[in-house]
């Protein structure tokens, strides 16, 4: 941990978008090379804070090892990762679901059903919750391709518009969260940065 800075972990692609229009709208500072740039580390001129961009799955393990003191990370990462980290705020953007999907009419014969997905420990605990039994295989992405090639009976995976399921014939079946954005933190950076981090919840909850 930097004693006199401020590491933010925010995760590149989707989220981040929306994260900074919050961020400006809060008027926390920006790095402004940010749309034309492959660095990872981002500094921003005068002002004792710094970004660094990760995938979004490793955001709460930068936070939990507090080379990162906050970040802005889904509530889907949260339930997966399962890291000991601190959840300050709901930004209340990105909004999704969290869901059960398949190919519709299909009867499933198998007795133990094969469940694609991200998350895998979102599904295997969902699944153990429900008294059901099930084999959970772990994909990176494109997880609406298992029912459709075989691989799987059925998925668990985010639902925004609802448009690659309805575009690869699938259906969704269950919803297992609704998810937002997150503001999280460090458990020793939220005591030993408390009046920074404390600024930034205020500010951001101003403008939610
Ligand atoms: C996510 C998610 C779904 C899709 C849902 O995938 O895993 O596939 O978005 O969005 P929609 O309901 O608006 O269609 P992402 O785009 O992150 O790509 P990936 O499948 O490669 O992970």
């Amino acid at each position: 941990m930097k004693r006199d800075i401020l590491t933010i972990a925010m995760p590149k692609g989707r989220i981040m978008e929306e994260a900074m229009e919050i961020w400006q709208k809060a008027r926390l500072p920006i790095p402004f090379d940010l749309e034309d740039t492959r660095k990872l580390i981002l500094t921003i001129e005068g002002e004792a804070v710094e970004w660094i961009l990760a995938k979004p799955m490793d955001v709460p393990t930068y936070v939990e090892y507090g080379v990162a003191d906050i970040g802005i990370v889904g509530k889907d990462v949260l339930m997966e990762t399962e890291r000991e980290v601190y959840e300050l705020l709901d930004l209340k953007i990105s909004p999704c679901r969290l869901s059960v999907a398949g190919l519709p009419q299909t009867i499933n014969h198998e007795i133990v059903p094969r469940i694609a997905s991200k998350y895998p420990r979102v599904a295997e605990k969902y699944f153990r919750e429900q008294g059901k039994q099930v084999e959970v295989v772990q994909l990176h992405g494109s997880v609406e391709l298992g029912p459709i090639i075989g691989l799987a009976d059925r998925i668990v995976d985010i639902v925004s518009t609802g448009r690659t399921l309805k575009e690869n014939g699938l259906v969704e079946m269950e919803t297992i969260a609704h998810i937002t954005t997150r503001l999280i933190a460090n458990q020793v950076s939220y005591r030993m940065k408390q009046e920074k981090i404390k600024e930034i919840i205020e500010r951001l909850s101003e403008v939610i």
